[in-house]
């Protein structure tokens, strides 16, 4: 039997990710469309995007925040390309994105005393093998096996390398030790269910010290240029974007950030992310064919929560099938209206990747379950 209760919202996918409850387009027509993100009132609204997510964030104030190009991945190889290099690199992966990260570096950028530790997905890289001494890459949240850092301790306080973090599934709900983190990146459309296309780039004092005394042995294209005559260009870390922003998506995340204010700040998001997760847990615990891919309960994203499909019957069925029979679990879904895009990350093991950050509803997440099953055993009997 088909369950009678229906998320209001299907949308379960981990970026873009779900608005915010109640977004509407008619807040878009705030938005200075038609004028230059250089007059005044462009400027005005991406110094308060700044403003607003460093002071939401407890951002340190001697810190820089900015917004760049290329959404989140473009703000990472901003500071890839334009930090490395001085330093051996210890580069952290336990999931597709950390792994593209190790590519760029070892691959492209070509660096010879880099060190991979790489973990299987579900689980994370011994962390206390990491060498402080060198610059450190890593994702906080590896958004494709639902694997986050349990918290910061692992990271030394008097570091002699950067920490570069890819925070992009994490930023606004967890918690993040801002002090032990050099470069923080996150974008707009995975927590804040904003849009996609810019990046916010945070860097500490250290990163911008090592910004304006190494000088890459590569070139580097305009828009990973944070330097002009070996001075950071201060300019980006107040709206002056480097090239052209869309004023839209500006509008929107505004809306976003706005909103977040208004449910009670950072504490209040993570709580309505930590509800989402706690929901899944209890339905896992209950039910016989389902297991998190994150084997430990404090590595578990509460954003990006991945599962595998633990039953002895779809165990036992070879490696294409189990893959189509997890594919037509979450079509299924999409189908029926219930759950848009919750199929596992095409690089991970076949299962389920349902996004619970702040923008999704936790009476959404609740009626969402009781589908789950009903899809399951659809699936499995060949319906
Ligand atoms: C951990 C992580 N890094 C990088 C990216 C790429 O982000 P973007 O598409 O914003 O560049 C994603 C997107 O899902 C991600 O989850």
């Amino acid at each position: 039997m088909q369950p009678s209760n229906r998320p209001k919202r299907p949308h379960f996918s981990s970026g873009p990710c779900a608005k915010r409850p109640g977004w509407s387009t008619s807040l878009l027509e705030a938005a200075a469309v038609g004028r230059s993100h250089r007059a005044k009132i462009g400027k005005q609204k991406l110094a308060a995007v700044i403003d607003r997510s460093r002071s939401l964030l407890g951002i340190p104030a001697d810190y820089r925040l900015g917004i760049v190009p290329a959404s989140d991945t473009g703000a990472v190889e901003m500071a890839l390309w334009s930090l490395l290099g001085p330093r051996g690199v210890d580069l952290l992966a336990w999931e597709s994105f950390g792994a593209g990260w190790v590519t760029d570096v070892t691959r492209q950028l070509k660096l010879e005393k880099a060190r991979s530790l790489v973990a299987d997905y579900g689980e994370l890289p011994d962390l206390s093998e990491v060498d402080f001494g060198n610059d450190v890459v890593f994702t906080w949240n590896g958004t494709t096996s639902g694997v986050r850092v349990p918290n910061g301790d692992w990271i030394s306080a008097d570091r002699a390398g950067l920490t570069i973090c890819d925070a992009t599934s994490a930023v606004f709900a967890m918690d993040l030790p801002w002090e032990k983190l050099d470069v923080i990146t996150w974008s707009w459309q995975k927590v804040l269910g904003g849009e996609g296309g810019h990046g916010m780039l945070a860097l500490s004092p250290r990163a911008v010290s090592r910004l304006e005394s190494y000088v890459p042995p590569w070139p580097l294209p305009k828009i990973f240029r944070m330097t002009k005559g070996g001075k950071l260009i201060e300019g980006i870390f107040r709206g002056e974007t480097i090239n052209t922003p869309s004023l839209l998506c500006v509008e929107d995340v505004i809306d976003a950030l706005a909103w977040i204010e208004e449910i009670g700040g950072q504490r209040v998001a993570q709580e309505r992310s930590e509800a989402n997760l706690a929901s899944i847990a209890r339905w896992v615990e209950q039910t016989d064919w389902v297991g998190f891919l994150a084997a430990r309960p404090e590595l578990r994203s509460c954003t990006s929560i991945c599962l595998q499909i633990t039953d002895p019957w779809f165990r036992g069925l070879d490696e294409s099938e189990r893959a189509a029979r997890a594919k037509q679990l979450a079509a299924r879904l999409e189908a029926e209206g219930i759950a848009y895009d919750i199929g596992s990350y095409r690089d991970a093991p076949p299962g389920l990747r349902i996004w619970g950050g702040v923008t999704v509803e936790n009476e959404d997440m609740e009626a969402l379950l009781p589908w789950l099953d009903w899809a399951y055993h659809e699936v499995k009997a060949g319906g």
